[in-house]
């Protein structure tokens, strides 16, 4: 066969046109003719198959390139047609429009395994949960916490078993029952979404506002399988970053996320997580309450415990359970100047993909050093966990997130709620004046966790303070101690001094008073609320910038006008 010369741009012309014939014959030759990209629309950044949107047609310039597009029959995907079409330079440009908007919907890699992707602004995502993955044997969850916590109704942490429906969301008696009773027709799906970025304020000035957020869609309608204006099951905004829906299902689940508009202020777009399961929420926010408890602060520092884990009694098994683990929870925190984290407050990926962060645990050393351990200090000595954040600015204003990662043992895909929960936030204060330091973690006053009057200068050290006011209560204790074992109060019935308390109540009684009053409770000396009175003040404080009049500093007490006569 002789081959004509053909110019650079003939050449190209011809082998475009071959390619066109050929797909045109593939096109009528099927007596079915839908057609699917069976090739990878692998992205430029690694998670990103988006290609376009619905008015974006894919340019398939010759045949090389037309080879690298595998046309198939399969239901899921619509070619809607092929056309041909003479560019400007007598290019053949062979265009396929591919179905509505981007290739097929993206499958969720399974049960309780979410989906990530990136999103850029007016983009929309698709998205499929499987009937096969549906109807998939649910996950066997191991032991759990020790107890379910006092808020059990957002935390599910219960056991399940294969076969045994729960819906963890409800936990309804009724709820359960129809769970039972319809599991043949259909069943219950959890579906969760958590933003781990968002766009970034590139505004003149300080920001004030979050971005937008995106837009979760549920559909169960074949036919509308890029659920969109038309038919949903749901069509769910985020809020700070996290969006929940659960609801009956029988077959595919067909899920799109998409992304408004960007205000002119913000720039990049928006990462996410998207997760369906069988078993129960993959991504939780707890918003009934914080869970977490402010207990003091100083200028650098501040101290936090949990809600009571468990109501148990010291002796029984749950007890210890809780106490021999080493951090069940996690905390954020977060300055409430800094907005750069407004939009993502109910999302733990969101928040721990964050810059500006405070974040107990692997990341602990970002801004501020959080120390955390299981306590029972505080009224009925439960279990708690505590966090003692260092390295906070003075007189500023924190946001606290209490979080859990993954479901506290395990993280990530195939673990139910393996994409981490957050509950509400709540705010603490840091001191402004350097006259107090923190106090907690003493051997003999144990009960002692709060600010105390402190002089930087003469005790340098967390421990050497804590020394100095645990000694000084230990001993002034001895004595006491001695006369306690005067009384007849640890005997038998017939002679003890008295029958409604023992030597323990007395010893802790007399223990609990001395700590309170041999360690005073300080606040900032510029505070002028009105149960607080200035105390045998010696000298000017460290760290003060307006020093004290001699007649506050020469007072050697104020009286107490509200005390007992003869107080002085
Ligand atoms: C979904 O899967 C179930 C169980 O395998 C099957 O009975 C049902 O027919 C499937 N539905 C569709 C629409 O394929
Ligand atoms: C976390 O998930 C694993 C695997 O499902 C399970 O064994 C473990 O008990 C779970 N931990 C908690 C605290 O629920
Ligand atoms: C989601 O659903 C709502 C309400 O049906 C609809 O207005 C919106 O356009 C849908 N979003 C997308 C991306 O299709
Ligand atoms: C703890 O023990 C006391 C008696 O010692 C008992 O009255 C109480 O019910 C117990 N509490 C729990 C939660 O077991
Ligand atoms: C923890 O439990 C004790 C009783 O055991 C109760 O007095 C206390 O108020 C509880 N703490 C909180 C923060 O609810
Ligand atoms: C303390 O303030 C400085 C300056 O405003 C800021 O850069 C820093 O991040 C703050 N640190 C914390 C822990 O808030
Ligand atoms: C801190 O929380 C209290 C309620 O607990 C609320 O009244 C106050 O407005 C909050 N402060 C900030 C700065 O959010
Ligand atoms: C509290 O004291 C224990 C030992 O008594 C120590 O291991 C722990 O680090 C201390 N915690 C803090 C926050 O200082
Ligand atoms: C304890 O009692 C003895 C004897 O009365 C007394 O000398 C000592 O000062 C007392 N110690 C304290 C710390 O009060
Ligand atoms: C009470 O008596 C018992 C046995 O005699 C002893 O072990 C215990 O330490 C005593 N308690 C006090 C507070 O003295
Ligand atoms: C407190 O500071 C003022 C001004 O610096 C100084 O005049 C005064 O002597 C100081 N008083 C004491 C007790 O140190």
């Amino acid at each position: 066969m002789v081959c004509p010369k053909l110019t650079p741009l003939q050449s190209r012309f011809a082998a475009s046109l071959v390619a066109s014939i050929i797909l045109v014959i593939i096109y009528f030759s099927l007596s079915n003719p839908r057609f699917a990209y069976a090739a990878e629309l692998s992205a430029p950044n690694g998670g990103r198959i988006r290609d376009g949107e619905d008015h974006n047609w894919h340019r398939l310039e010759g045949a090389d390139d037309v080879e690298g597009y595998a046309l198939e029959e399969e239901e899921d995907l619509l070619l809607d047609r092929i056309e041909e079409e003479r560019g400007e330079e007598q290019e053949v440009v062979v265009r396929v429009k591919r179905a509505t908007a981007s290739a097929a919907p993206i499958a969720l890699p399974g049960n309780n395994a979410p989906g990530n992707l990136n999103i850029d602004a007016g983009k929309i995502d698709y998205w499929v949960f499987r009937n096969a993955t549906l109807w998939g044997r649910k996950t066997i969850m191991g032991e759990g916490l020790p107890s379910a916590l006092k808020d059990e109704r957002s935390v599910p942490m219960l056991q399940t078993h294969e076969g045994l429906e729960r819906d963890v969301d409800d936990g309804s008696p009724e709820l359960e029952q129809l769970n039972k009773r319809q599991d043949s027709g259909s069943r219950m799906v959890y579906i969760s979404i958590n933003t781990c970025l968002q766009p970034s304020y590139s505004g003149t000035g300080t920001q004030s506002g979050a971005p937008p957020q995106l837009t979760l869609n549920v559909s169960t309608t074949p036919s509308n399988k890029r659920p969109g204006p038309e038919a949903n099951v749901a069509s769910i905004p985020l809020e700070q970053g996290f969006a929940k829906f659960s609801f009956r299902a029988q077959s595919d689940i067909y899920m799109s996320v998409s992304a408004p508009p960007l205000p002119p202020s913000f720039t990049g777009g928006w990462n996410y997580d998207l997760a369906a399961s069988i078993d129960g929420y993959y991504h939780k926010h707890n918003g009934a309450s914080p869970f977490l408890f402010p207990v003091d602060s100083d200028t650098t520092s501040a101290l936090l415990v949990t809600d009571n884990l468990s109501q148990a009694n010291s002796s029984s098994e749950e007890f210890q359970k809780w106490m021999t683990l080493s951090s069940p929870f996690m905390m954020f925190a977060q300055n409430a100047e800094d907005k750069s984290v407004d939009g993502l407050q109910h999302s733990f990926c969101g928040l721990q993909s964050s810059n500006n962060i405070i974040a107990s645990g692997d990341a602990s050393t970002r801004l501020a050093k959080v120390q955390t351990g299981m306590i029972t200090r505080g009224l009925g000595n439960k279990p708690k966990e505590q966090f003692y954040i260092q390295q906070l600015n003075g007189s500023s204003t924190y946001y606290g997130y209490l979080v859990m990662d993954g479901n506290s043992t395990l993280k990530g895909a195939g673990i139910v709620g393996g994409g981490g929960q957050v509950w509400s936030k709540m705010n603490f204060t840091t001191k402004k004046d350097g006259n107090c330091a923190l106090l907690f973690n003493l051997s003999f006053c144990s009960e002692v966790a709060y600010a105390v009057p402190s002089n930087p200068n003469n005790f340098p050290s967390f421990e050497s303070l804590a020394a100095t006011y645990d000694s000084y209560a230990a001993a002034l204790y001895q004595n006491f101690s001695y006369s306690l074992q005067q009384i007849a109060c640890n005997t038998t019935s017939t002679s003890q001094y008295s029958l409604a308390k023992n030597c323990d109540d007395c010893a802790d009684a007399y223990k609990q008073w001395l700590c309170a009053v041999a360690i005073p409770r300080c606040e900032d000396y510029s505070s002028n609320l009105p149960w607080l009175l200035p105390r045998n003040l010696g000298s000017n404080f460290t760290g003060n910038n307006t020093p004290l009049p001699d007649s506050i500093l020469q007072q050697p007490f104020n009286p107490m006008s509200g005390a007992p006569t003869d107080s002085n």
